[in-house]
């Protein structure tokens, strides 16, 4: 049986604590499946909750880690058509991808192009795709209309500013580092402000008192509050993640009188949800962003599996300057 080697975990706790890196083994492909050598994953917030045993869901143990990531086609089980060895691969919406080979089912793959920037194709799912769905799925926005949110220099963030320059929606990015307002607008945001007292005077200013329809909080606390209060009466806030761990807390009044409709998103609950046709119609769509240079990513360092601990205390560290990657090929 093919042996590999994984970053696991056989207990929830702090991530640089739990994580193993080990030896597993994978199995052969069975029908419908294929054998992915990994070139590189990412450490998403949503990993180190993963391990914490904070997440939405918590897996049986022992579990590996990694929640996307790309590689390169090995091996396929039988009745696997349009695919074949050597193809380069995202996976999407598959757990497990910290390490070096994964025994996946081939419907969860997005074929890549070959040059596509490692780091980008690592992460080319799932933030891209939050991003993509939270634009589409809330509202119609309106060409030219405004999307406001927070966290803007999230990878999340990132992506909503470019898909929405690339499709002529505005965005209002509220950061918590002045340092990033440049880069941000350089990224295509069409105004960039500050998380802070000052913010509700300011969003009028720039959009010229034009009407906020959707706004999107991955931060709660007093963050989510700001966003609520600059939307227009009938806006939608949604609510994807919740950085500053701290819980929404919404005036009656909003609700009274605004009539703010409050929705949350989870992308795994989407991915579940979703037909096959709709699902590959959306990854053809942000491969083709991340193909023609709409979507880019930002890397802050990269490690091998064997060095997880160093990894997992890197990607929790504050004000990363991009994600932190594992690096299967440096094995
Ligand atoms: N619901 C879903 O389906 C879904 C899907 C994908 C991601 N998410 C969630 O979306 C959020 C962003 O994920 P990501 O991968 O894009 O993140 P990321 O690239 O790792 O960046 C983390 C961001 O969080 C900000 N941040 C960290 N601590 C903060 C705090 N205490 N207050 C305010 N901001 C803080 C950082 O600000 P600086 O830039 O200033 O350092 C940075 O912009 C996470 O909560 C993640 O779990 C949810």
């Amino acid at each position: 049986m093919p042996t590999t080697h994984a970053v696991r975990f056989h207990e929830f706790g702090p991530p640089e604590e739990v994580a193993c890196f080990e030896p597993i083994e994978i199995g052969d492909p069975e029908p419908g499946e294929v054998i992915v050598r990994m070139e590189a994953a990412p450490i998403h917030p949503a990993d180190l909750n993963r391990l914490e045993g904070r997440y939405g869901e918590r897996p049986e143990l022992p579990s590996i880690g990694g929640i996307e990531g790309c590689g390169l086609i090995e091996s396929i089980g039988p009745g696997v058509a349009d695919l074949a060895p050597g193809m380069r691969v995202a996976l999407a919406h598959v757990t497990g991808t910290w390490c070096e080979r994964v025994r996946v089912p081939a419907d969860r793959l997005a074929i890549l192009p070959p040059n596509l920037d490692p780091g980008l194709a690592a992460s080319l799912i799932i933030n891209p795709s939050t991003a993509w769905r939270m634009l589409h799925d809330f509202i119609s926005l309106a060409p030219g209309e405004w999307v406001l949110l927070n966290a803007a220099n999230s990878s999340v963030g990132r992506a909503v500013i470019e898909i929405a320059h690339h499709k002529g929606w505005r965005t209002a990015a509220i950061v918590r580092r002045p340092e990033l307002i440049p880069e941000l607008k350089q990224l295509g945001a069409t105004a960039v402000l500050l998380d802070d007292d000052q913010l509700r005077g300011a969003i009028p200013e720039i959009t010229g008192g034009e009407p906020l329809r959707l706004a999107l909080n991955a931060v709660g606390g007093a963050s989510a509050l700001r966003l609520a209060n600059a939307l227009t009466p009938c806006g939608t806030l949604v609510t994807y993640g919740a950085m500053g761990r701290r819980p929404l807390e919404l005036p009656n009044g909003l609700l009274i009188f605004k009539d703010l409709r409050v929705r949350g998103f989870w992308l795994t609950r989407w991915f579940r949800q979703a037909g096959a046709e709709e699902r590959s119609a959306m990854l053809r769509e942000i491969t083709r962003l991340a193909a023609t240079g709409v979507l880019r990513s930002q890397v802050a360092a990269t490690f091998p599996l064997r060095e997880a601990a160093t990894a997992l205390s890197a990607a929790a560290s504050d004000r990363r300057p991009g994600k932190v990657l594992f690096h299967m090929a440096s094995e």
